[in-house]
């Protein structure tokens, strides 16, 4: 791709930027299921990074996805911002989607693999030979060592806020204090690796906040997940749309539901419905005996009632007022965060 194709919004440039030849500093979050293909590349071909939200490492999902996002970058070089994302723990049980992705000739290879939720050491070398950049996300300083251990190019501090998966309120940090901790241990110990914030970023202040914290971009998950290219249903955007940032909850609920086996100290972040206040304050009880309940909120995803159904965001969801295309929605973040940051600057003095 030539410049004179990306979408004519002010280019804001960090260290993360110049290394992966983006516009502005943004990194869509490889969301299971929502970022496919479509948003993938819309996000690429605005100038941000686009990863593929392999998820739970389903091939055929990710194949049909990253095949997409391949074809609709095809016309220029887009695809040197495309890459995709993992769920550690299940490529623990298996990684074809993550080796089918690397496996690709050089000009199809994904620039960067993401990796969430687990231990990134075990697929750090494969990562490597592809020439894909690593990017770790994590929830606590205490995960930092291991990710730049395996290597990770970019750590991602992911606070409490985020929508979907996290770590659970005992051990979760929130995003405005582990981001300039995170960005001080880095400097001390590992000043080439890149930072980025993810959790609540999800307009110009937002993302400004985040630069003035000390991270070198951000990871964006709710907001991008609320537009017209994400695979999200329309129902569940359109809810968003009308939720406020009180309206969402963390807990094991939907994992339960959704027969996920997700292990301690991880749950999930979205919009707390009629299922889940029905369940909320009897958690063991739904883990004893959950067949109602999964039958109930099966009845609700085929039916597309988010009553019952989940519905995933953070409390960003506070922060979506449209579901527009993704190149207007990074375009706005990036011209309303290049406008707070010049005038910032002349507040000095
Ligand atoms: C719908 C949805 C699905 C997600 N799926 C994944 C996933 O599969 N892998 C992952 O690493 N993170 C996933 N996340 C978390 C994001 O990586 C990111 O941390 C989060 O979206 C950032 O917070 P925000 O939602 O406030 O932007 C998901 C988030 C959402 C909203």
């Amino acid at each position: 791709m030539n410049d004179t194709q990306l979408p004519d919004y002010p280019r804001l440039q960090t260290r993360l930027t110049r290394q992966f030849g983006l516009q502005t500093p943004l990194v869509l979050a490889p969301m299971a299921l929502a970022s496919g293909g479509a948003l993938a590349a819309a996000c690429a071909l605005a100038g941000t990074l686009g990863l593929v939200g392999g998820g739970y490492g389903d091939l055929a999902w990710t194949q049909a996805q990253y095949a997409l996002a391949l074809q609709a970058t095809h016309a220029d070089n887009a695809r040197a911002r495309l890459g995709c994302g993992f769920i550690a723990w299940k490529l623990d049980e298996d990684a074809s989607a993550l080796d089918w992705v690397l496996d690709h000739p050089a000009d199809e290879k994904p620039r960067a693999i993401m990796l969430s939720f687990g231990d990134p050491r075990p697929y750090a070398a494969r990562i490597a030979a592809a020439g894909a950049a690593l990017i770790c996300q994590v929830q606590r300083l205490d995960q930092v060592p291991q990710t730049l251990e395996a290597g990770a190019q970019i750590v991602v501090a992911q606070g409490g806020e985020a929508g979907g998966h996290g770590m659970n309120s005992l051990n979760s940090r929130a995003t405005i204090s582990f981001v300039p901790e995170l960005a001080d241990w880095l400097a001390v110990h590992s000043p080439k690796t890149l930072l980025l914030a993810a959790g609540g970023i999800a307009d110009g202040r937002t993302l400004a906040a985040a630069l003035v914290l000390g991270a070198d971009g951000a990871l964006v998950g709710s907001r991008l997940w609320a537009t017209q290219e994400s695979l999200a249903a329309q129902g569940a955007k359109d809810l968003a749309v009308r939720t406020r940032g009180d309206g969402t909850v963390r807990s094991p609920v939907f994992d339960i539901l959704r027969r996920k086996n997700w292990p301690e100290p991880y749950d999930f972040r979205a919009i707390r419905n009629r299922l889940h206040r029905q369940w909320e304050e009897r958690i063991d009880a739904l883990r004893t005996e959950p067949e109602a309940a999964r039958a109930d909120y099966d009845a609700g995803v085929k039916a597309g009632d988010f009553s019952r159904a989940h519905a995933t965001v953070g409390e960003a969801v506070g922060l979506i007022h449209d579901i527009a295309p993704a190149t207007d929605v990074i375009a706005r973040m990036s011209a309303d965060a290049s406008h707070i940051l010049e005038k910032t600057g002349r507040l000095a003095g």
